[in-house]
């Protein structure tokens, strides 16, 4: 086995190639302003949103949101691997591709998470095994109107009562510390361990390619916690797997669309119903990731919600997530069931046909629930309200890709608001954050919809250069504003590598929670090229986010000194913040 290629050599490569060039030699460029554009290769488009920056080495399509650098490009258009990109690239550069000595560490982590999934495997298997010798549990589901086959399709188990099921029947097998990494177990405070599920009926997780990942397990009766949900491990992330994907995949003929759900039990009894494309969240709320992962299979999806609050909350969430990750040609609707109903009780009461229905007629756009629920939050009517009311919808916006989406939701809080588009478009910070500082004013003067967080790490992208004026990064770290940890992580990073070029950086933090903040940011771009200008901006920048900061901790401290009182260091503390605050003003 190969060892890995050193990412030393993947930055030095990036440095080195033109992905103008290998673009160019596949789709046809023009050169508009400093960038290169064309009609987008990876979705049918009469007009080009498809561009190509030089500068940052970086391409992104405007419509469908693909983007990337050489690599990327030549794994999406020649479908090559990876390493093949790697290799094509080094070819053409006339290099060799190295190798680190010694055994990939990886490739023992993979052996270790193979090990894993056949370890659940086998535990679901079990857990199937006991719900046929256990006729409490099988009246259960059958109460809860669920047939043979779909006990099946969903490979549904029961565990027994006691602390060792699994303990007693694995260990050997395999071992106690595979079972704690597969979060089947639990330590003791005393020392050793127990089963973490006991008398629960068990729903296998199974991930996009059908590996189990994780379980949950719910009561039969009305015990608490109704149900009990694997923990994270090192197969099993909730912010990345829906319940019931990979099914909906395996039993729909053309998916088309998929209905996002609450509950197991609502994507159970929907695909008995053949409704087969409902999803849950595992849990939790609805994520980016989540969304990415729905649209990358169907271009269509409907939240489906409890019309309680509960439900409402799930959906405004969901929504706010979904902001940053909408694309043209993809359609985000809401269902909102009586209250009381949840998909289950729904789909049982009226069936496939009228809830098919329902998913038609009673569901609203994405837009339309947005200023649905904007307009029942605030009263625009009243100057005041209409005020607040523009303030959390400009961070909205912003937070908002450049789509057909998004200027249609700016048309319609025109209509509404009866303020000009224009103004709406240039707006940006809202009245509260006006800084106080003269460098963000010239920030604002710069039509810069972010926050100086955002706004410093943008800078930073584009000219990394501009790292000698940072400062230190762990201060940066401790500040707890919105991005602050990966600006800091952005300072180190360029501190230690100051050959990196964006692209590099981009490459760095694919596949991670940073890369579509730091593909958003790199959207932007800088006024001028000259560097000394971006260099004051980036100061005056850190200055504000320096002054944020302290008034958030200053805001903390004090409001721990009127409820709990302050021990000696944050007495100091506070002493020198008051100090410096009367400074800045
Ligand atoms: N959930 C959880 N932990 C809990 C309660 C709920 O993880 N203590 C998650 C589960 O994924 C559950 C979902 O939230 O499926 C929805 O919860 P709920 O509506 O209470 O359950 P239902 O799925 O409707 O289950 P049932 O119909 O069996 O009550
Ligand atoms: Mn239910």
């Amino acid at each position: 086995m190969p060892g890995r290629i050193p990412r030393s050599f993947i930055d030095d490569i990036l440095a080195r190639v033109d992905v103008v060039e290998i673009i160019n030699a596949r789709v046809p460029l023009k050169k508009k302003g400093r960038e290169y554009s064309a009609c987008c290769p990876f979705h049918n488009e009469k007009t080009p949103s498809f561009t190509v920056s030089p500068t940052k080495q970086f391409y992104h399509c405007f419509g469908c949101g693909e983007h990337g650098t050489a690599i990327t490009f030549l794994m999406e258009y020649e479908h090559l691997d990876f390493v093949e990109a790697i290799e094509y690239i080094a070819r053409s550069l006339g290099v060799e591709v190295p190798r680190e000595k010694g055994r990939a560490k990886s490739a023992e982590e993979y052996k270790k998470q193979g090990g894993l999934y056949e370890l659940m495997e086998e535990v679901n298997r079990f857990y199937q095994f006991h719900l046929t010798k256990h006729s409490d549990a099988q009246q259960y589901l059958a109460e809860r109107g669920l047939s043979e086959d779909i006990i099946q399709r969903f490979g549904l188990g029961y565990v027994p009562d006691a602390w060792d099921n699994v303990l007693k029947q694995f260990a050997k097998s395999f071992s106690v510390k595979d079972l704690m990494d597969a979060g089947l177990l639990i330590e003791k405070d005393s020392g050793g361990q127990y089963d973490r599920f006991r008398d629960r009926i068990m729903f296998p997780i199974r991930d996009r390619r059908g590996r189990i990942v994780g379980f949950g397990g719910r009561v039969m009766g009305d015990a608490t916690p109704k149900y009990l949900n694997s923990p994270e491990t090192s197969i099993f992330h909730k912010g990345t797997e829906l319940y019931g994907f990979y099914e909906a995949r395996q039993y729909t003929r053309k998916l088309e669309r998929l209905l996002v759900v609450e509950g197991y039990m609502d994507v159970i009894a929907l695909a008995q119903f053949d409704i087969s494309y409902a999803v849950a969240t595992l849990g939790t709320a609805t994520t980016q990731e989540h969304v990415n992962l729905i649209f990358r299979a169907v271009s269509e999806v409907v939240f489906c919600f409890d019309g309680d609050r509960a439900g409402q909350e799930a959906a405004w969430r969901a929504l706010q997530n979904a902001l940053a990750v909408l694309r043209d040609g993809k359609e985000i609707r809401f269902l909102f069931l009586p209250t009381g109903e949840d998909p289950d009780s729904q789909v049982r009461k009226i069936g496939k046909e009228a809830f098919e229905e329902l998913l038609v007629s009673e569901s609203v756009s994405m837009t339309d629930y947005l200023l649905e629920h904007m307009s029942e939050k605030y009263n625009i009517s009243s100057r005041e309200g209409k005020s607040r009311f523009m303030d959390e919808m400009s961070t909205m916006l912003v937070s908002m890709p450049d789509t057909l989406i998004r200027d249609q939701l700016i048309a319609d809080i025109s209509k509404l608001t009866s303020i000009e588009e224009n103004i709406l478009r240039k707006r940006q910070v809202n009245s509260e954050q006006v800084p106080k500082t003269q460098g963000f004013k010239r920030i604002q003067n710069h039509a810069v919809q972010k926050t100086p967080v955002r706004y410093a790490i943008s800078l930073l992208l584009n000219q990394p250069s501009l790292v000698s004026e940072a400062g230190n990064p762990e201060q940066i770290a401790r500040f707890d504003l919105a991005g602050s940890d990966f600006l800091a992580t952005l300072i180190e990073t360029i501190e230690e590598n100051p050959h990196l070029n964006t692209a590099a950086m981009l490459e760095r933090w694919r596949g991670t929670r940073y890369e579509q903040s730091i593909v958003q940011l790199l959207r932007w771009q800088p006024e001028s090229t000259d560097v000394e200008i971006l260099r004051e901006e980036f100061r005056d920048c850190l200055q504000r986010i320096q002054y944020q900061a302290h008034e958030q901790q200053l805001e903390c401290l004090l409001h721990k000194a009127r409820t709990e009182g302050l021990d000696d260091i944050e007495q100091r503390d506070l002493l020198m913040l008051l100090r410096e605050n009367s400074k800045e003003n």
